[in-house]
């Protein structure tokens, strides 16, 4: 006999509860990651404090078989942001696969999301096959870039504005704020926990078995007047022997023109210093722009980076704004229910776009999957319409999506969760 449960974690002093701590220790399994000692789970678990935990539970097991960790966060759309579903955390015990215990735990959290009048779900994915069958469409990928700094020459001659250099005390108070404004800059960017920055600086969490990355950096750049504009936290990932040390941004985030290209500009002059990575930069990153010759920037893979599962169709649809005004129909098919029915999405007012049901004939026809991709305007409808992904039932209608969902940047988030 299985069951599905919910867990809320109980967190004082920095240590999680026993519950908490199994559920943690199963999850970390499911994931190969390296085992650790009651103590360190504790405090890797503190994580989770305020979030929801599934877990598929056999009788008389208290471990876990299947987990799931969900929270509220929110994301930014084309003039606003809207409140999602964050889910992470799923891992199923090695033994149990193929059984399905993936299904049962994100089905029960899809639907207490759904109760709850959460618009919409967000994932990141290990594999780009499992979760269209849940209704999630990929909505926007990353792309790996490197930087040569030896042959990078910047069209300005700055630099402009003040460094400071960071540590794990400074970063969170200091990073915080600047990432809430850069992320409104973006659409699909999602919020962060206050105890997020504290990982992100010190590298300790349940998936590295909490050992510190004593390689992390940061620095915050500020402006004349002394606003905080951006900061970047990086790490050596290659030695710096022979002169050519090779850095890798893990995070870097800019609220304005100035502060991006000069923390770019502090990466490019670090001594020891041959190249720069950045393995989740945006797909049309500006970098190659602020140089006098592109050549020094190489654009790597691509990785899909976010998946959005659409619960609620008029929330969603009505929590962004529309670049056109335009009358809509769209049919979507969703077995699970979700997002089912012929909607009108009415963007006559921009400011203030309409969804209802309609009997009226349906412009296009697509599934939840397919909606998810088309929300943030980063999968161009015409593709969709290609390859049969969604279906023109007026002539014309992929056109009139892609300009109404057209975003005013191209969407980006800068971490995997
Ligand atoms: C991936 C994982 C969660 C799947 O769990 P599971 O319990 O075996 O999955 P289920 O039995 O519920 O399968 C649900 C559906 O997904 C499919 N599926 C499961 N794993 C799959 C995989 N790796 N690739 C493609 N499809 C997969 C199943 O065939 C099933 O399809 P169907 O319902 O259309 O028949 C599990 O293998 C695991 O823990 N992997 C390691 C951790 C991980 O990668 N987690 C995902 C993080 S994003």
């Amino acid at each position: 006999m299985t069951e599905v449960r919910r867990l809320v974690p109980h967190v004082a002093e920095g240590v999680a509860d026993a519950d908490t701590v199994t559920w943690a220790r199963a999850m970390a399994a499911a994931f190969l990651r390296p085992r650790m000692d009651p103590a360190d789970l504790a405090r890797a678990a503190a994580d989770y404090a305020g979030q929801r935990l599934r877990g598929v539970y056999e009788t008389g097991d208290p471990a876990p078989v299947a987990t799931l960790r969900s929270w509220d966060s929110l994301m930014t759309v084309p003039g606003g942001e809207v409140a999602v579903d964050a889910i992470t955390s799923i891992g199923v015990r090695s033994t149990h696969r193929r059984r399905g215990l993936l299904r049962a735990v994100l089905v029960d959290d899809l639907a207490e999301a759904a109760r709850a009048g959460t618009p919409m779900a967000a994932l990141t994915s290990t594999q780009g096959s499992l979760y269209e069958r849940f209704g999630f469409g990929l909505a926007f990928s990353t792309r790996s870039l490197r930087l040569d700094t030896r042959a990078a020459d910047f069209r300005d001659p700055g630099p402009t504005g003040r460094l400071r250099t960071l540590d794990v005390a400074t970063l969170p108070s200091a990073a915080a704020p600047v990432h809430d404004r850069a992320r409104r800059r973006h659409p699909g960017s999602m919020g962060r926990s206050t105890r997020s920055w504290t990982t992100l600086m010190t590298g300790e969490n349940l998936f590295s078995g909490m050992r510190p990355d004593r390689e992390r950096h940061a620095v915050l750049w500020s402006d004349a007047t002394g606003r905080p504009g951006g900061y970047v936290v990086y790490r050596v990932a290659q030695d710096w022997l022979g002169d050519s040390a090779e850095i890798a941004v893990l995070d870097l985030q800019a609220t304005t023109p100035e502060s991006y290209r000069e923390l770019w500009r502090h990466l490019a002059s670090l001594d020891l210093v041959g190249a720069v990575s950045w393995s989740d930069a945006s797909v049309d990153e500006p970098l190659p722009w602020l140089l006098t010759d592109l050549r020094p920037v190489t654009a790597g893979t691509s990785r899909e980076m976010l998946w959005l599962r659409v619960l609620d169709v008029p929330a969603a649809l009505t929590a962004r704004r529309y670049p056109v005004t335009d009358r809509v129909v769209l049919g979507v098919q969703d077995p699970a229910g979700h997002a089912a029915g012929t909607w009108l999405l009415d963007t006559s007012d921009p400011t203030a776009p309409e969804v209802a049901t309609t009997t009226r004939d349906a412009d296009v026809a697509l599934d939840a999957a397919t909606l998810g991709s088309l929300y943030l305007g980063g999968i161009d409808p015409r593709v969709l319409a290609r390859c049969g992904r969604l279906e023109e039932l007026t002539p014309g209608a992929a056109g009139r999506l892609a300009r109404l969902f057209a975003p005013p940047s191209v969407p980006w988030n800068g971490t995997r969760f």
